[in-house]
């Protein structure tokens, strides 16, 4: 039987390398401004080099700092558990950047609303972290468990943003 909390436990890295380049992102784009073959932006500028560096390292400092408070038995050492939240950080990151490259090929401009944003970092940090995470995280049950989560968070933070008037729209 999987622990919920557990498993909250277990994507944390992957939120919080998820929002923080909202916050330390900005300068140089990853593309560095450059065009695909199909004349449009590869990445956009809303992919900074800052964003992702910051991104992986506030998901690798959580990962550090949980697996120090809240060490879990289910990784079957401090290690594995350190390196699931490295993992889930980079693949966060990747996961997103691949997104943009999807969305603009789409021709989905930055900043538009696009059912990827919510689930390309997922997949890609769950592959990523996959070898060093517990097998029992990967079954049909706990995936739905964080899909939904994940989507409801979206949703629940989009809204509160809206509210406090950051966000000019609920979604
Ligand atoms: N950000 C960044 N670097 C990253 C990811 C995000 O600097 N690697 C910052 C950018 O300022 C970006 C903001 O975080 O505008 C929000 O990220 P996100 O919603 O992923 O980007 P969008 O601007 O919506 O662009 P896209 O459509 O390409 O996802
Ligand atoms: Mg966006």
């Amino acid at each position: 039987m999987i622990n919920f909390l557990d498993l909250i436990i277990f994507i944390i890295p992957a939120y919080l390398a998820n929002s923080a380049p909202v916050i330390v992102g900005g300068g140089t784009p990853m593309d560095l401004g450059k065009k695909f073959s199909d004349k449009r932006r590869i990445l956009g500028d809303g992919k900074t080099i800052r964003g992702f560096i910051g991104g992986v390292a506030a998901g690798v400092i959580i990962s550090a700092l949980i697996t120090n408070f809240f060490p879990l038995e289910i990784f079957g050492s401090a290690k594995m558990q350190f390196l699931s939240g490295v993992l889930l950080s980079l693949g966060t990151l990747v996961g997103d950047a691949v997104g943009s490259f999807v969305k603009r090929r789409m021709n989905i401009n930055p900043g538009k609303p696009f059912l990827l944003d919510q689930l390309s970092f997922l997949i890609v940090a769950l592959l990523f972290s996959f070898p060093f995470s517990p097998k029992e995280f990967f079954g049909i049950v706990p995936l739905l468990f964080l899909f939904i989560i994940t989507y409801l968070s979206h949703v629940g933070s989009n809204y509160a943003a809206n509210r406090l008037g950051l966000k000019k729209v609920p979604w």
